[in-house]
């Protein structure tokens, strides 16, 4: 076996950037609903804390804007207090030795009315209803809100959002680190996909016009925190949240996409893969190397990874670092465990949402 085997490299350091993590293993963005108040607090210091021997952790989606809150009980950055939260959770991940990027998580028309804090409103791209059903405190299952569609000036102004958002994090918070939550049927994938975005001016009909709000606010971002300490999420041939999973441009979409992103010069392109595990369709083309190959840099995919050799498998094909997220959830030792062989524990889907402790701190 060489020296420079998949099965050191899993285990061993990987320089992202600046950043040397500790492995390549990627704990996985997950919402987790324990952000009373819509405010980052000590349950969840304690939660990220107990996962900190992860090569990076990604936070579960956060709102850079009170109009981004679609889920009870999910986190902002928006707000001294929230900004003074997540220093918090970021000091303690960094004095165990984690490394930690902050996802950044509008969630547009995927909302409920209940769940928008006062002074929220509901945009979009389009005024296009998601089907599908939203969870709430009050009344439980709601559908989703209709949106108002962005004007212009909206544009402008959500894109100023997450820059300042972002550049709070890295200097008032420490983070390492923003991740662009642009898959899964989230605001910034509501514009890349023709089902959610109808739009006839310059943000919407075709590739390059639908990607143009991605593509600018990853610039916007970058020009405040440095292009270095940019990642994004994306997720081709999604099926989450009524966005079309297959139209007639994907392709040209994600490769344009990618090329705009390497010339920005981001740190990451971070693939959503759930064929298989979590009812996504299979892909249709292997869009995960084409995005690769137009990209460059570094690139985190993963998807049902349960084991050392299904990290490794990831690894194998070409790709740079491994997400993990369910099994992160219930296994806190998770990169212990992956390298010992152990079982893992499965986690209880019933509290993923929950606001308790319990299914969450206590594995
Ligand atoms: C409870 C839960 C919450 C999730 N929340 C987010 C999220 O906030 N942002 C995101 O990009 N993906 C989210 N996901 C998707 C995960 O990041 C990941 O892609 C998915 O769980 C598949 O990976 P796995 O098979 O390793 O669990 C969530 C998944 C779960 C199970």
């Amino acid at each position: 076996m060489s020296i420079f085997s998949t099965d050191k490299a899993l285990f061993e350091p990987f320089e992202l950037g600046d950043l040397k993590l500790n492995s390549r293993i990627v704990m996985a963005p997950m919402t987790r609903s324990r952000a009373i108040n819509n405010v980052p607090n000590d349950l969840m210091a304690e939660y990220y804390t107990q996962r900190s021997s992860a090569g990076l952790i990604i936070s579960e989606g956060t709102s850079p804007s009170v109009n981004g809150i679609g889920y009870p009980r999910i986190p902002g950055a928006y707000t001294p207090e929230q900004i003074e939260g997540w220093k918090t959770i970021t000091n303690k991940i960094h004095s165990n030795g984690g490394k930690f990027f902050l996802q950044l998580m509008h969630c547009g028309r995927i909302c409920a009315a209940e769940n928008v804090p006062e002074g929220g409103e509901v945009i979009a791209p389009s005024a296009v209803h998601a089907d599908g059903l939203m969870f709430t405190d009050e009344k439980g299952e709601v559908p989703h809100v209709t949106p108002r569609a962005m004007t212009l000036a909206d544009i402008k102004s959500a894109q100023q959002e997450y820059a300042d958002s972002a550049q709070h994090l890295v200097e008032r918070a420490g983070v390492d680190g923003i991740e662009l939550h642009s898959a899964n049927g989230y605001l910034l994938d509501q514009f890349l996909n023709p089902k959610s975005n109808l739009r006839t001016d310059e943000y919407g009909g075709d590739f390059k016009n639908r990607a143009r709000f991605v593509i600018e606010t990853a610039k916007k971002v970058a020009h405040v925190i440095g292009e270095n300490k940019v990642g994004i999420r994306i997720s081709p041939y999604g099926a989450m949240n009524d966005v079309a999973h297959d139209y007639d441009d994907i392709v040209e979409l994600y490769s344009y996409l990618a090329q705009e992103l390497r010339k920005i010069g981001i740190l990451y392109i971070h693939i959503v893969d759930h064929t298989g595990s979590m009812g996504a369709p299979d892909f249709k083309t292997d869009i995960k190397q084409t995005i690769k190959l137009n990209f460059g840099g570094p690139i985190i995919t993963g998807g049902d990874v349960n084991s050392k050799e299904d990290a490794e498998q990831i690894l194998k094909d070409g790709y740079d670092l491994v997400y993990i997220g369910r099994p992160f959830i219930s296994n806190p030792d998770l990169v212990e465990k992956l390298k010992d062989g152990d079982d893992l524990r499965d986690p209880n889907p019933e509290l993923f949402y929950s606001a308790e402790k319990e299914g969450y701190t206590d594995y």
